[in-house]
């Protein structure tokens, strides 16, 4: 099937919260609305007939440093070349928008995806679970 990769293409709060809820994952609506102000950009994949089956975003620090955020491929698309075509899609937005780094952290099994796939290479990185803080 032939699918169209686009950056910064209008892509709105319902198709998202729909390709979101599509693979079980959580969200609100007006999630998308909130954030987009905020993103360097991101990357939809469409099929001929303008269905949105895969999205990632592009977070960033105003500098060098972008971030991947929220890769989701529909799962009737899945194991197609989707995802990996959205990263290198993204890849290549964050380096003419004059980033020199991307960043992406993920669940161990999708180390395949990302390190095989994608070309990510293995970074040390930290974390706080903000969670258990008492206000
Ligand atoms: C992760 C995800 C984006 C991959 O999208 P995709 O379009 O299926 O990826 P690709 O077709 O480009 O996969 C290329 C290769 O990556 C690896 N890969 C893909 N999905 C994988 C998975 N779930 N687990 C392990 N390896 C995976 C495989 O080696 C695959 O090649 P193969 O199909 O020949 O075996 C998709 O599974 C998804 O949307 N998952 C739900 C949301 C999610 O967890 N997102 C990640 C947030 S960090």
């Amino acid at each position: 099937m032939d699918i169209e990769y686009r950056w910064r293409d209008t892509v709105t709060d319902p198709e998202l919260v729909e390709l979101t809820r599509a693979h079980g994952g959580n969200t609100e609506p007006g999630w998308w609305d909130r954030i987009r102000p905020h993103s360097l950009g991101w990357v939809s994949a469409r099929t001929g007939q303008g269905r949105l089956v895969g999205f990632v975003n592009v977070a960033w620090d105003g500098g060098d440093h972008a971030f991947l955020l929220d890769t989701k491929t529909h799962p009737e698309h899945q194991r197609q070349g989707i995802g990996t075509a959205l990263c290198g899609h993204a890849a290549r937005g964050a380096h003419r928008a004059g980033c020199e780094w991307l960043h992406v952290d993920f669940r161990p099994e999708l180390a395949p995806f990302y390190f095989d796939s994608c070309g990510f290479t293995s970074t040390s990185a930290g974390l706080i679970d903000l969670t258990q803080f008492r206000v």
